[in-house]
């Protein structure tokens, strides 16, 4: 019996001895930053550097030794891209990896709907998390400053208020997955001409105005865990080793704690990666194959070339230190995290995900005399023409370029909706040069004569008189200079002669519909000749059953633009001042905050051609008049505007219903206004509902760049309700003091 209770007593006392052996770093149940510290002390110097560069295309080193895993990096931002070789861009031809492609991130902000930017962050998480992917290389949150930025679709527009507050849901939704964002581009990324070493040199009210504050919001709201730097220089530094953006304002003043990935070869100089900020670096001069393939990672700038300096006492240990700190809190919180999911791939769910986002982002841009949606107890023959009608758009456009599990063309989705209730003809009117697929190497375009190009136009505009409407469905692709990464597009108008032949039809038919797929803007000199146009984005996996779902109103459009289309490039800040794409070494951003609809609003005699913030619905809304619960306010108070909106229409609609604020008389110029909140309402047939937006001070400052800091100045404020930018509901007058 004794002998019994012994035992006991003894296995009893055991227990929390073999708990106390479990070190610390692998105790889930122990605070990060307490693991981290375990971690750390645990590692050897040549462990510690081994974690700050890659060791493969898209991955890094964990700690082999104490059981900490790798970190596996993934394209980013629209889907989870296609496996790749150990160290080559090339495809490594898994027949596991096809995956839901998402619209573009423009289609995402066109939504203005927060709701749809957590579905698709949780949607594209679960995606990620099942590959085993920890890191997804996006979302992208750089300002479209001018529509030739050939990756303009891989960002939410032209507004800093709107991307923000878009942006923070995607990244909250993706890492309750357990995997990390890496927001990118930091910073000033605006254009890919040049990309790799343009120096921007940008106004301090600009930067933090216009190019900040969705990174700020990613970090302080979105409390993002990685971000990547990007490739061009800011204050002659490259930006993905800048003490200036880096250091002082992302770690110090926006107490970033996650790590800093460089773009992919963004990495220049030891010293400067060492010292300016940057915790990982990746993508550095290697192929694999016969350029910088012996030892190539160990040549990476952060290896080798910095060991020595450590080992020569030329850099610290408390720097290195603090990179390994941030890399370990990554793998804490995804990889090493107790609360991580499972995940899921290519589902059901998500393709619907993605439809529903692609359904809410697709703008009616015009709609005259009610063409659309079509009717199909009326219409009997349609003639779909355009090659984005059967073009597949998941493929292409650089590092946003996925293995979709499968693509819904316009073509294909019409068909389907249509069935035997009309007659549905295809010509494509028009072709393009065949997408250059980033992993196919030497993709041969087809040849293209004249004769090629007059057929198909003939062959269109022939079968044009017969059609009861035509959906012309083109716009851009993702080839080299369209809508893709590493060079701009060099024109605002739309390529391979569509504008003709739009135009043509138009003359031939009356019942034009255009529809264009892009993620830009374009010049439309056929607009006033054609009833309808819709801007339907790039959408992914279920594009067509989204698409006719809305040309066919099985879906009312409910997307408005997240960025200007000006009628004519001139008509763009950036063009008007003539600074871009700069002379190969600095461009300069002379139009400072006046980007977008700033610009256009300050713009007495051109108009755009359609504004920030517009989109039609096929019901219509009333606004009543908007009231304020004060007429003056002090800089902690704050003010509630409140309107009435009706659905005066005969079905049920959404209306974007957009506040702007407008500061009457200031130290500094400010833009004739400025969007500080946006509310998304449902309203059935004859529905009114109140819409409210409370505001503080910070919607009223402006970035004093005498005092380096925010102000907002007393004096006089309106907020105006709007149904876009260039379409004002009502304004209301009101005091700060
Ligand atoms: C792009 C990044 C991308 C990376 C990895 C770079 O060329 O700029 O956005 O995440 O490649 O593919």
């Amino acid at each position: 019996m004794k002998l019994k209770t012994l035992i006991l007593g003894v296995s009893f006392t055991a227990l929390p001895l073999i708990a106390q052996e479990k070190p610390v770093y692998l105790n889930t149940d122990k605070p990060i930053e307490e693991r981290v510290e375990d971690a750390l002390k645990r590692m050897t110097l040549e462990e510690k550097v081994a974690m700050t560069h890659a060791q493969s295309k898209f991955s890094s080193p964990g700690v082999p030794r104490l059981g900490i895993p790798e970190n596996w990096m993934t394209d980013g931002p629209h889907g989870i891209r296609a496996e790749v070789l150990w160290d080559e861009w090339y495809g490594a031809n898994w027949t596991s990896d096809s995956c839901t492609a998402f619209p573009a991130l423009t289609c995402l902000a066109a939504t203005w709907n927060t709701d749809m930017s957590a579905l698709y962050g949780k949607s594209i998480g679960e995606e990620a998390r099942y590959r085993n992917k920890n890191v997804l290389l996006g979302p992208g949150v750089n300002i479209y400053r001018t529509p030739l930025n050939g990756r303009n679709f891989e960002y939410m527009g032209e507004d800093p208020y709107l991307s923000s507050q878009m942006v923070v849901p995607y990244i909250q939704a993706v890492q309750k997955n357990g995997v990390a964002t890496c927001v990118k581009h930091f910073a000033l990324n605006n254009q890919e001409v040049y990309r790799g070493h343009i120096n921007v040199i940008v106004d301090d009210r600009a930067l933090h105005e216009i190019y900040l504050p969705a990174f700020k919001a990613a970090v302080e709201e979105g409390k993002a865990w990685a971000i990547m730097g990007s490739y061009n220089q800011y204050k002659n530094e490259h930006c993905c080793h800048n003490q200036y953006l880096l250091n002082d304002i992302l770690k110090r003043d926006w107490k970033f704690d996650g790590v800093v990935i460089s773009d992919w070869g963004g990495v220049h100089d030891t010293g400067q990666a060492v010292h300016n900020g940057l915790d990982m670096e990746f993508g550095s001069w290697t192929n694999g194959l016969n350029w910088g393939a012996s030892n190539a990672y160990d040549n990476y700038y952060l290896a080798n070339p910095y060991l020595n300096l450590l080992r020569n006492n030329k850099a610290s240990i408390k720097e290195l230190d603090d990179k390994v700190r941030r890399i370990l809190r990554l793998t804490f919180r995804t990889t090493m995290s107790k609360d991580r999911p499972y995940g899921s791939f290519g589902t059901e769910e998500h393709a619907l995900a993605g439809r529903k986002i692609a359904e809410e982002g697709i703008v009616l841009l015009q709609n005259n005399n009610n063409v659309l949606p079509v009717d199909l107890s009326k219409v009997k023959n349609i003639l779909v023409v355009g090659e984005n009608a059967v073009k597949r758009m998941t493929i292409g456009g650089g590092s946003s370029s996925l293995k979709a599990k499968y693509e819904v063309s316009p073509l294909a989705g019409i068909q389907k909706r249509v069935g035997n209730s009309a007659k549905v003809t295809y010509l494509p009117g028009y072709a393009s040069p065949a997408v250059k697929e980033q992993d196919v190497k030497n993709a041969k375009a087809p040849k293209q004569t004249k004769t090629d190009a007059e057929t198909l136009r003939i062959e269109a505009l022939s079968a044009a008189k017969d059609a009861d409407v035509i959906l012309f469905i083109g716009g851009l692709n993702k080839n080299n200079g369209q809508d893709c990464e590493g060079n701009d597009r060099k024109e605002l108008d739309l390529p391979y002669g569509q504008n003709e032949l739009i135009t043509a039809l138009s003359k031939v038919n009356p019942n034009t519909v255009v529809v264009v797929i892009s993620g830009n803007a374009v010049t439309m000199p056929w607009v006033k000749n054609v009833p309808s146009i819709v801007e339907a984005w790039y959408s992914g996996t279920e594009t067509g059953n989204a698409l006719v779902s809305v040309l066919f109103g099985d879906v009312n459009p409910s997307g408005k633009l997240p960025f200007t289309f000006p009628i004519r490039l001139e008509d763009n800040a950036a063009h008007a001042l003539g600074e871009y794409p700069g002379d190969s070494v600095n461009v300069t951003y002379k139009e400072s905050i006046f980007v977008g609809y700033r610009w256009a609003d300050m713009q007495k005699k051109v108009k755009p051609l359609f504004a920030f913030g517009h989109g039609l619905s096929y019901t219509t809304f009333e606004y009543g008049k908007p009231i304020a619960d004060k007429k003056k306010i002090s800089l902690d108070e704050t003010v509630t505007f409140t309107v009435k909106v009706k659905n005066t229409g005969t079905r049920e609609g959404q209306e974007v219903v957009q506040l702007y604020i407008s500061d009457k008389k200031s130290s500094l110029p400010r833009p004739v206004k400025e969007l500080k909140g946006f509310k998304k309402v449902k309203l059935a047939p004859g529905e009114e509902k109140e819409v409210s937006f409370t505001v503080c001070k910070a919607a009223l400052s402006f970035y004093d760049d005498t005092k380096g800091q925010w102000v907002a100045e007393p004096g006089k404020f309106e907020a105006i309700i709007a149904a876009s930018a260039t379409d004002i509901k009502g304004i209301i007058e009101f005091e700060l003091i």
